[in-house]
């Protein structure tokens, strides 16, 4: 790893502008999943412990650069107090004299949240009169918002020249190590679990694990587009009619590199999209005008399992079928079990995918659940993160 860790930098006595990512699900006013405060706990706990001022930032939905009393982080300063079981200072803005004067007042070991930094428009256009404006309310700066590490803002990366020194924090560099390992230097075989509704969000990621996997297992409304591609009606399923000849390329490429792409053989079909419609398991040859494909059926769960079974790593993003409506689940949350049960490194994307291990209650049997979704998917594509990248190199 060349970009400075945490441990690089003597935090004692300084003031430390953290960059975490809180943008949690909220639910009547409360924070309605933790677990990404959770996940910075180590981060801030050390700056605590190190006797830093900890000046926390993090932004919460998309309030398009103006105020929306919804999206204030008092409810997550409330919950984070909560949890480091000591008191957490909210500000009512992100930058000026308010903060400024809050900071002032700080002694070594405190913790300050600073207000949505998304309630400033300069944060989206990273601003270097707003990233000068951040920089300026601390003397270090460490980014451990892994989930927005994918963004190019003034908190996750314009910040980084106002500041005298900037590193990562533990969990950036914990994701970092998991997810680099699984896919650049794997235990193998690497089989690799692609499924969400489009083709078109993940042809990057397909693209780069071509390279590097021994399996592609895909599942999910993309598959939809791969089955039409071999030539099989797809009913009323979703497909990406302009992706078809990208499928063929994706598929031929497969062959020529002597990767094992799965497809699913079988799927469960529905007269609508609801959990209500009438269904039906079919092959992928005969789907009918009528019917839609809502999950994997269990001719594919099968086949998917065998070369799970062989699998030394597995890297997973994007579930296998509608799992939010329970009679598309099973062909999700049976991977997730097959998954559990593996010796084999484990290692979920964010987003939807570590939201069904949730669901089903197995997130302590995976390796290495990620924080995020976009940025873990752009990790997988092969490239870098422009809020790690913005960090300093290491001497
Ligand atoms: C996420 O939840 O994926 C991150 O916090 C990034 O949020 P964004 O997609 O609104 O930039």
């Amino acid at each position: 790893m060349d970009k400075k860790i945490l441990k690089d930098i003597d935090v004692a006595g300084k003031k430390v502008l953290v960059r975490v990512d809180f943008n949690v699900p909220m639910e009547a006013g409360e924070v309605a999943d933790d677990t990404r405060l959770r996940a910075a706990l180590p981060t801030i706990e050390y700056l605590i412990e190190e006797g830093a001022k900890v000046i926390l930032m993090s932004h919460l939905g998309r309030p398009g650069g103006k105020v929306d009393s919804e999206l204030r982080l008092d409810p997550v300063a409330k919950r984070l107090a909560n949890l480091l079981n000591q008191a957490v200072t909210k500000t009512d803005e992100t930058v000026g004299e308010e903060p400024q004067t809050a900071i002032e007042r700080m002694e070594t070991g405190e913790v300050l949240l600073l207000e949505n930094t998304r309630f400033n428009p300069g944060e989206k256009a990273n601003d270097p009169d707003f990233a000068r404006q951040l920089g300026e309310l601390a003397d270090v700066y460490v980014n451990d918002a892994f989930g927005a590490t994918h963004r190019a803002h003034a908190s996750t990366a314009g910040v980084v020249e106002y500041v005298q020194e900037a590193a990562m924090g533990f969990l950036v560099q914990n994701e970092l190590k998991m997810i680099s390992q699984a896919i650049d230097n794997p235990d193998t075989p690497l089989v690799a679990i692609i499924g969400g509704a489009k083709v078109s969000d993940k042809i990057g990621v397909i693209e780069s694990l071509l390279n590097k996997a021994d399996a592609l297992l895909i599942g999910g409304g993309m598959a939809n587009t791969f089955i039409a591609a071999q030539g099989y009606n797809i009913g009323d399923s979703l497909v990406e009619a302009d992706k078809l000849d990208l499928a063929k390329r994706l598929m031929e490429e497969a062959k020529n590199k002597g990767v094992n792409l799965v497809l699913p053989s079988d799927v469960v079909v529905a007269d609508d999209f609801s959990n209500q419609a009438e269904t039906k398991v079919v092959k992928v040859e005969d789907i009918e005008d009528g019917w839609q494909a809502l999950d994997i059926g269990p001719e594919s769960i099968n086949s998917f399992t065998q070369v799970l079974k062989d699998a030394k790593t597995v890297v997973w993003n994007g579930p296998l079928g509608v799992f939010e409506m329970s009679n598309f689940a099973k062909g999700t949350m049976e991977i997730v079990q097959v998954l559990a049960d593996l010796e084999a490194t484990t290692i979920i994307g964010g987003g939807d995918s570590a939201a069904a291990v949730e669901k089903a209650g197995l997130a302590a049997e995976m390796t290495h659940i990620s924080t995020g979704g976009g940025a873990s998917l752009q990790l997988l594509e092969g490239k870098t993160l422009p809020g790690v990248e913005a960090l300093d190199d290491r001497e």
